[in-house]
């Protein structure tokens, strides 16, 4: 068993308990790579943010959790090295899908896990949250549950389609699982693609497509339902349109691909709404950079020349949410 603790990592409660009353959100960056986590930790010292690192059963199985368990304190250790004496570092399972993977994951290190029984009957949701909780209490770990599907495809968490979080259903499911955040479905999806051009309009200046807005009215019935309660948005990338214009200039193939517009984000960051998740606007600004790198240095052959852009690239996407979007700045 290792703690958490030993590590130098936080959970999430008191940081949620602060960005709900100050009216910001947490950012949750998905990471999979030395750089990412490098661009993660030098964004948040630079701004003075709390920072959420999470690590999908995909990431476990790509990195090894051994690996990114000890990358999680190499990123406490860095962040103090980087000047930042008392960093707010949380290491949180994405998308937990079984009861013995959060149970390996609060074992080794990790300070915060999400149990994902969204695609359950509701009563099976309630008892597997519940079952995550009552271990993780026991260690101080804090639990993310989810009420409601998100649509979108995106590796291992898929749905068809979106159902969104029933108002009518969150008092009872948080007081009888004693899930500590609650993650819900208000129209956002995993991935770049995040709605059909069918379900857009186009912009007649600039022929972009805009998304449908979220369903902020169900996001303050729930608020109202459970003041207070710290709320999770997943499928939270913007898909920022130069990435993609970038991605494709340089060889890729990324048609009509769009995100949720990131004024829609800051509204939400300013209710409930105390973390944020954000995996493909990383995996965009890294290919991106990369892209663009192999196209104009076709010599290149040292993944250092190609992977130092790219890790320039998502710390200023990182950087740029956490100060403009989510407003999660000098809270240290
Ligand atoms: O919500 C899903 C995250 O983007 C993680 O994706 O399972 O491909 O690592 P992944
Ligand atoms: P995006 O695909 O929108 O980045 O969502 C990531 C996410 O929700 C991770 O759990
Ligand atoms: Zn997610």
């Amino acid at each position: 068993m290792t703690s958490y603790k030993e590590l130098g990592l936080v959970n999430t409660r008191e940081m949620f308990k602060k960005a709900v009353d100050g009216g910001y959100a947490i950012p949750a960056f998905n990471f999979n790579t030395l750089e990412q986590m490098q661009a993660i930790i030098q964004a948040a010292v630079e701004t003075k943010s709390p920072v959420i690192m999470q690590v999908s059963k995909g990431a476990r199985n790509y990195a090894n959790g051994t690996i990114l368990r000890y990358m999680a304190q190499g990123a406490v250790e860095y962040a103090k090295e980087l000047g930042c004496p008392n960093p707010q570092i949380v290491l949180h399972l994405d998308h937990g899908d079984t009861f013995e993977l959060c149970k390996d994951c609060i074992d080794n290190g990790f300070s915060s896990v999400m149990i994902d029984g969204s695609s359950l009957p509701y009563e099976e949701n309630i008892a597997l949250t519940k079952k995550v909780v009552e271990y993780a209490h026991k260690y101080d770990v804090t639990v993310e549950a989810e009420l409601g599907v998100l649509a979108g495809v995106e590796d291992e968490v898929a749905s068809e389609v979106s159902h969104y979080t029933k108002p009518e259903e969150v008092i009872d499911f948080s007081t009888r699982s004693g899930c500590d955040s609650l993650a819900i479905s208000i129209g956002t999806s995993h991935g770049a693609y995040k709605f059909t051009p069918e379900q857009c309009t186009r912009d007649p200046k600039t022929g972009k497509l805009v998304p449908p807005p979220l369903a902020f009215d169900i996001l303050h019935e729930i608020e109202k339902k459970l003041p207070g309660f710290p709320i999770v948005l997943h499928g939270s990338s913007s898909v920022p349109q130069d990435e993609v214009d970038t991605i494709n200039k340089y060889g890729g193939k990324l048609p009509d691909a769009v995100g949720i517009p990131e004024e829609q984000l800051r509204e939400a960051s300013k209710s409930a709404v105390c973390k944020i998740n954000i995996d493909s606007d990383s995996r965009l600004a890294m290919t991106a950079a990369i892209r663009k790198h192999f196209v104009e240095n076709p010599g290149h052959f040292d993944p250092r020349q190609y992977l130092k852009p790219a890790r320039e690239n998502m710390k200023k996407m990182y950087i740029h949410k956490i100060v403009d979007v989510l407003g999660s700045n000098d809270k240290l």
